[in-house]
């Protein structure tokens, strides 16, 4: 049996960003493996420069340092394992199912955000590892909105928690700990093809933008179109009037009917 990945868990009350620590920590040379939680974050890292917000003690705030042996077309996949361990762990301990909404958010049946994941490297001077150094963090609504009231109201019919989903408070421990064990043979099959393609296609089955009308935005405009497939690279491919465009990096929107 190999040593498990994840023994090096490092908790903190407080931080500004647990993925900022880690990128510090791989720079100075940290290896594959660590795993930074916070109770709160003063200045958590969103997608797309947005900030992640959540009350103290509330919510699953954790980043965890890989240093996976990828081609470069396939680093995604090192964030796909990530929001696919995550939608384990939530099956497991809550008996809850939840698709990804691509790239990695996790969301409830009714299209609601549950979880986001950001993934960050920073190639220059990394030290101490020939693999450069991806940081994975991901932000889960375990216990917060108790109710939509919580929500600022930008945010109701948007995003939702584990707690409201399942109706009771959620323990976050335990979802931790599940979710590193689901993530620690996912990580493993990162470094194999087979592996690989397995970890993409369990990624397609559980997108649920395919099939969807979605709104793509991307640095440089928008277009719109209908999501046809997840590549084995974690790209999405949009059919845009006729034209398959292949989207590698952006956000997607689902455009419900009617809206
Ligand atoms: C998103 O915008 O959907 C991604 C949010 C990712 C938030 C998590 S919380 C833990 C880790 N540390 C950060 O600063 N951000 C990520």
């Amino acid at each position: 049996m190999p040593e498990p990945r994840f023994t090096d868990i490092r908790h903190f009350d407080s931080i500004d960003s647990t993925n900022r620590y880690l990128l510090d920590e791989a720079r100075a040379g940290a290896p594959g493996g660590v795993v930074a939680v916070a109770d709160h974050q003063s200045a958590g890292r969103g997608r797309l420069g947005r900030r992640w917000e959540a009350p103290p003690g509330s919510n699953l705030l954790m980043s965890v340092l890989l240093r996976p042996d990828l081609p470069a077309e396939q680093r995604h996949l090192a964030s796909a394992v990530v929001a696919l361990a995550a939608t384990e762990a939530v099956l497991t301990t809550q008996g809850l199912e939840l698709g990804i909404k691509w790239p990695n958010d996790l969301q409830a049946s009714d299209g609601r955000k549950v979880a986001g994941v950001l993934a960050e490297a920073d190639l220059t001077g990394a030290e101490g590892s020939e693999l450069p150094p991806v940081v994975v963090g991901i932000g889960i609504n375990v216990n917060w909105p108790a109710t939509d009231q919580d929500l600022p109201p930008e945010l109701v019919g948007v995003a939702t928690s584990l707690r409201q989903l399942v109706g009771r408070p959620v323990d976050r421990s335990a979802l931790l700990d599940a979710l590193l064990a689901a993530l620690d043979p996912r990580v493993e099959a990162l470094e194999s093809a087979a592996g690989r393609a397995c970890q993409a296609a369990d990624l397609a089955s559980r997108c649920t933008t395919v099939g969807t009308r979605v709104r793509v935005e991307l640095s440089e405009g928008w277009f719109e179109g209908t999501a046809t497939q997840v590549t084995a690279e974690g790209h999405l491919v949009v059919d845009a009037g006729g034209v398959a465009r292949t989207v590698v990096a952006g956000d997607v929107i689902h455009i419900r009917p009617g809206s």
